[in-house]
């Protein structure tokens, strides 16, 4: 099954994926407030990335909701993308929604001539590095020592990479 079938299985929670702009900076950072980061977005951050032509930003509107549960930012350069961050609220997590808002934006970032998308991951976050291999990212490399811990200590970063085609 390739990420574009995994886009179309169906997911367990009816939800909107929309594109999102600087209007949405304040939630955007509260969401990666939320997302147990080392260093959080602040608002004024967000609404930077999400003006920029170069970043792709998508959130997910479960139900009838008006502010997103979750969202995705990507940036582009040429035919590559990469993944700057995706978090999911605590409250709706386990419920399919990072699944459907991922696979959605791969989808777009294909539409618009993204022919390889890469990623870092925290080595130990289990979560996000399952999802990334449920939609069919595969591991390239690790950089040893890249993200600081709260203790001093530091975690490897995980580099993969996913072939849209
Ligand atoms: C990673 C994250 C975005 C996943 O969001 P989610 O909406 O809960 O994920 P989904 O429900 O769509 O799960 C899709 C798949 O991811 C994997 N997954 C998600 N959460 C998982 C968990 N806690 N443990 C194990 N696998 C998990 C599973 O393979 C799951 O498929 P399955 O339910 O069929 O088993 C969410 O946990 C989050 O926001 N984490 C904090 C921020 C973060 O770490 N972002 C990534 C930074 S690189």
């Amino acid at each position: 099954m390739n990420w574009l079938q995994r886009l179309l299985h169906p997911t367990a929670t009816p939800a909107r994926i929309a594109h999102l702009d600087a209007r949405h900076a304040r939630d955007v950072a509260a969401l990666h407030q939320q997302g147990g980061f080392a260093r959080g977005w602040e608002p004024g951050e967000c609404a930077a990335l999400l003006a920029d032509a170069s970043v792709a930003g998508d959130g997910v509107f479960p139900g009838q909701a008006s502010r997103p549960a979750g969202f995705v930012m990507s940036r582009k350069a040429a035919d590559e993308a990469e993944i700057l961050s995706i978090v999911i609220a605590p409250g709706h997590r386990r419920s399919g929604l990072a699944a459907i808002l991922l696979g959605t934006h791969l989808s777009r970032l294909a539409g618009s001539g993204v022919a390889q998308v890469f990623l870092e991951v925290e080595d130990g976050n289990v979560a996000a590095e399952r999802l990334y291999r449920h939609l069919g990212f595969r591991e390239v490399g690790r950089r040893k020592g890249y993200y600081p811990k709260p203790d001093g200590s530091r975690v490897a970063a995980i580099a993969m990479r996913l072939d849209l085609g």
